[in-house]
């Protein structure tokens, strides 16, 4: 059978980094109550020049060198991102440009925090049905320049960085590597629960994010537990059978609430959030290069993906690695 091959990884975050207490010199907040709400001790901040792209290109870099793979073999590439370098146009081409892979398909997704898993099933798809033979799938995101600094409920829970990975279309035997399933959602009755003031067909700026928090969580915890037990039920597996599950950083207490719920062990679970906080749709591809470049996510590694974001949007993948 024909599968979606992980061949590589890579991720890039700004130089500048941060600090709760840096934070609370301009907000009204502290290290501590960051840190029990949400796990956060620092985040990633892009500096003067650094954007979306140029994070995506730093990560996709990576991960070909990762894969051993030359740019001229991509014939796709799908950036999900709620903060493109420009409103068009996608800024998936301009990673292609810095690559010189002329020719292939290039768009982003926007499923804010999701938009990696939305990205890596459409990825997917188009790989299994023969539109691309070889592909780059990025999340990548400059939330810093969303964010209003002075709302405290919002601006110490998000970083910025990027991460991708490659994936390649190739014929494996049933018990081989490969993404297994995926399964998206979305209700888009819950879109004023997480949302930007802005945009360009509505205020014409580029507007500034907007949370209820708790609302967020409450969803956040039976959404993705459900996901997961759905992509599981797919493939045949049971939570014991998984190795790791790579989450989307949104907050330490929702990938505890999570993992509790599917009876996983923590340990199971990579965790960056503390020290990237929310990278919305790179957090997902960020944790996965962190874990194989430690050492934890190794060859043949049944790994679970999964992100729930505004919209809402949610979702989960299983690949055999
Ligand atoms: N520093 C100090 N105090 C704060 C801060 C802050 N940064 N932010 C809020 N507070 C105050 C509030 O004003 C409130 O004060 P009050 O009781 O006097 O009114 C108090 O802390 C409690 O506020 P809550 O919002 O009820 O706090 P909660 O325990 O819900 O934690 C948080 C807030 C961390 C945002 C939590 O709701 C959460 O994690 N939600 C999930 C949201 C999320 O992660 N979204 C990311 C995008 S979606 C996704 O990725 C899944």
């Amino acid at each position: 059978m024909i599968r979606s091959v992980f061949k590589g990884s890579g991720s890039a975050l700004p130089p500048k980094l941060m600090s709760n207490h840096e934070l609370a010199t301009f907000v009204e907040t502290s290290d501590e109550w960051i840190r029990e709400r949400t796990g956060i001790t620092h985040r990633h901040i892009a500096g003067e020049g650094e954007t979306t792209g140029s994070l995506a290109i730093a990560a996709a870099r990576a991960a070909l060198v990762d894969a051993g793979i030359e740019a001229s073999e991509i014939d796709l590439i799908v950036l999900a991102t709620a903060t493109p370098d420009s409103t068009f146009p996608a800024t998936a081409t301009k990673v292609q440009a810095a690559l010189g892979c002329a020719g292939g398909a290039a768009f982003d997704v926007a499923a804010v925090c999701s938009g990696f898993v939305y990205a890596l099933a459409t990825v997917d798809s188009m790989l299994r049905t023969g539109l691309a033979k070889c592909a780059l799938v990025i999340g990548a995101e400059t939330f810093s320049r969303i964010l209003d600094w002075e709302d405290r409920t919002t601006c110490v829970l998000f970083g910025d960085g990027a991460g991708a990975m490659v994936f390649k279309a190739e014929e494996v035997a049933e018990d081989g590597p490969g993404v297994l399933a995926s399964r998206l959602h979305a209700d888009g009755r819950h879109k004023d629960l997480l949302f930007v003031d802005g945009g360009p067909s509505t205020t014409g700026t580029v507007g500034k994010l907007r949370m209820k928090g708790r609302e967020v969580f409450r969803h956040a915890v039976v959404n993705l537990a459900e996901v997961l037990e759905e992509v599981l039920d797919q493939t045949g597996h049971t939570a014991a059978d998984i190795d790791w599950v790579v989450p989307h950083q949104a907050n330490m207490r929702i990938l505890d609430a999570t993992a509790r719920k599917l009876g996983l062990p923590p340990e199971k679970v990579i965790v960056t959030v503390d020290r990237h906080a929310n990278t919305s749709a790179a957090s997902v591809p960020l944790a996965f290069d962190v874990a194989r470049r430690d050492g934890r996510i190794k060859d043949g590694d049944l790994v679970m993906l999964e992100a729930m974001g505004g919209g809402f949007t949610w979702g989960a993948s299983l690949l055999r690695i």
